[in-house]
């Protein structure tokens, strides 16, 4: 079935899809509490929920999907997190490497990497040269990821340039700054999702979401299904972009 059947299927409009969404998945812990559970758990079924938003999304043709793996925040919680969270990315990169392959989806990293368990960096750099010629999909983990991290790293590098004597500061234009970013060459997030409940950007996308339909939703990221993205996409093709400008 091509993408746009798919998305006609669910009373979707093929003409209004957006280019590129983000998720903040929020709430793993909060799903595991619940139950009585460790918080592992709730990663645990996070991830799978991962694998069905990547397949989701390649089915609706989006372009770009980008999620919120881990951020340079998420170093603080307990050494036993981070290292389960790690295991987890790991299991993903060498479970999934066949299906993004079939899949024509090529897996892009947005963040400080080389700070990652070295075991976690390999499996990206096989995931990557993999995937580097699909053009189906681009999925983007933000691992190690912040976005005031991003701005200092983009201005620094600018600020090189114009040092060296290659850039004038005069010619810096919005364009300057997107190039170097970790995004660079990607369309700006058109769609933002987070989960939980909680209504905060949380250091993520800080530049690209500037035009960016915001969604705010209470279910738990392991409780988040096609379903309801489906749901959010319909109210998100209802919604008017108007980008400072009058209609
Ligand atoms: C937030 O939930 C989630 C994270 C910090 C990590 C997201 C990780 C996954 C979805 C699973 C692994 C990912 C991949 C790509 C395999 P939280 O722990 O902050 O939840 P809480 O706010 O309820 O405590």
């Amino acid at each position: 079935m091509s993408s746009d059947d798919f998305v006609i299927e669910h009373g979707l409009n093929p003409e209004r899809m957006p280019n590129h969404i983000a998720m903040i998945m929020d709430g793993n812990g909060r799903w595991a509490k619940k139950r009585l559970w460790n918080r592992v758990k709730g990663h645990e079924k996070g991830a799978e929920v991962v694998r069905e938003m990547v397949r989701t999304c390649r089915k609706l043709g989006i372009p770009i999907l980008t999620l919120y793996a881990f951020s340079t925040e998420n170093w603080g919680r307990p050494k036993a997190e981070v290292g389960a969270l790690m295991l987890l990315l790991r299991r993903f990169l060498v479970s999934e490497q066949d299906e993004l392959t079939r899949n024509n989806i090529r897996f892009n990293t947005l963040g400080q990497t080389e700070h990652l368990p070295e075991d976690v960096q390999v499996s990206i750099d096989i995931v990557k040269k993999l995937t580097r010629d699909n053009d189906g999909m681009t999925l983007n983990l933000a691992l190690s990821y912040g976005g005031r991290e991003e701005i200092i790293r983009m201005v620094k590098r600018i600020a090189g340039m114009v040092e060296s004597g290659h850039m004038a500061a005069d010619a810096i234009t919005e364009r300057t700054v997107a190039d170097h970013l970790y995004t660079m060459g990607m369309a700006d997030p058109d769609l933002l999702i987070r989960t939980s409940g909680e209504m905060r950007i949380s250091n993520f996308l800080l530049w690209q979401i500037a035009y960016a339909e915001l969604f705010f939703t209470r279910t738990l990221w392991p409780d988040f299904s096609e379903a309801e993205l489906i749901r959010i996409l319909k109210d998100f093709q209802c919604r008017e972009r108007r980008y400072g400008r009058v209609n």
